[in-house]
């Protein structure tokens, strides 16, 4: 017989810290398995984002909670849609990002976000990234990558991102160094909460990417996915 409850829709969880690559290598897991896909920074972002749009401080912890609460996100290809408006772009700026981190440190908006979360884990799986996605959102996850590079690696790419980009004024003007202490900030942020830390689940493979491109990181994991897959 089939097992058709939600825990045996397989999850395989991407975690690390800000610009390590693991969107993309998730996202490109996902493809090639067929699987759903989850952006869980994305949440946040918009969470601050909806913060800033009604001037609630990011730091005021009940009110951002109860803000995220009255929310109708909804992601469509590659879209995302805050209260039916394209906010795909606003929430990728350098501003958001900074924002996301401020306002995820509060437990009460975290606990707003979780049933989302789980509404995407539906058949035939799911890659989900994040930085707790192996150790509180997703812990019976069928595969965990904690993903990572020095902080001036991923402040390189970040940097380089944003050249290619070139979208708003806002990021013609950020440096280089702004970049790489921007990422110190918000590692150390995400690292030191005390809810849903970023950390390396126990159980999780560490993918060292400093060196390694994205095509291979991608292959490590389905590599370590199949090998899970046939056990
Ligand atoms: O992955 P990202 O850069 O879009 O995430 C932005 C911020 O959101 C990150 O600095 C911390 C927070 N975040 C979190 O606390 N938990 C997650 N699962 C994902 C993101």
């Amino acid at each position: 017989m089939h097992n058709l409850i939600p825990s045996a829709v397989p999850v395989i969880a991407i975690d690390g810290p800000s610009a390590s690559g693991k969107g993309t290598v998730a996202e490109l897991v996902a493809t090639q398995l067929g699987f759903h896909y989850l952006d869980s920074g994305a949440l946040y972002r918009i969470v601050a984002l909806a913060a800033k749009q009604q001037n609630i401080d990011w730091d005021n912890a009940f009110a951002v909670a109860e803000c995220a609460k009255t929310l109708s996100i909804e992601f469509k290809n590659s879209q995302v849609f805050l209260n039916g408006a394209d906010i795909s772009e606003a929430i990728r700026t350098e501003e958001m990002g900074k924002g996301a981190s401020r306002v995820a440190v509060h437990a009460p908006v975290r606990a707003v976000l979780v049933n989302l979360q789980h509404s995407f884990r539906t058949a035939p799986g799911l890659v989900a990234d994040g930085r707790d996605m192996g150790t509180v959102i997703f812990p019976d996850a069928a595969l965990k990558v904690f993903l990572t590079a020095a902080t001036e690696v991923r402040a390189q790419r970040r940097y380089q991102q944003l050249i290619n980009k070139k979208q708003t004024n806002d990021d013609l003007k950020v440096s280089y160094d702004d970049i790489l202490q921007d990422l110190r900030e918000r590692d150390a942020r995400d690292q030191a909460r005390a809810s849903a830390p970023l950390i390396k689940a126990n159980d999780a493979i560490l993918l060292e990417t400093d060196h390694l491109g994205i095509a291979q990181a991608v292959a490590h994991v389905m590599q370590n996915y199949q090998l899970i897959r046939n056990f």
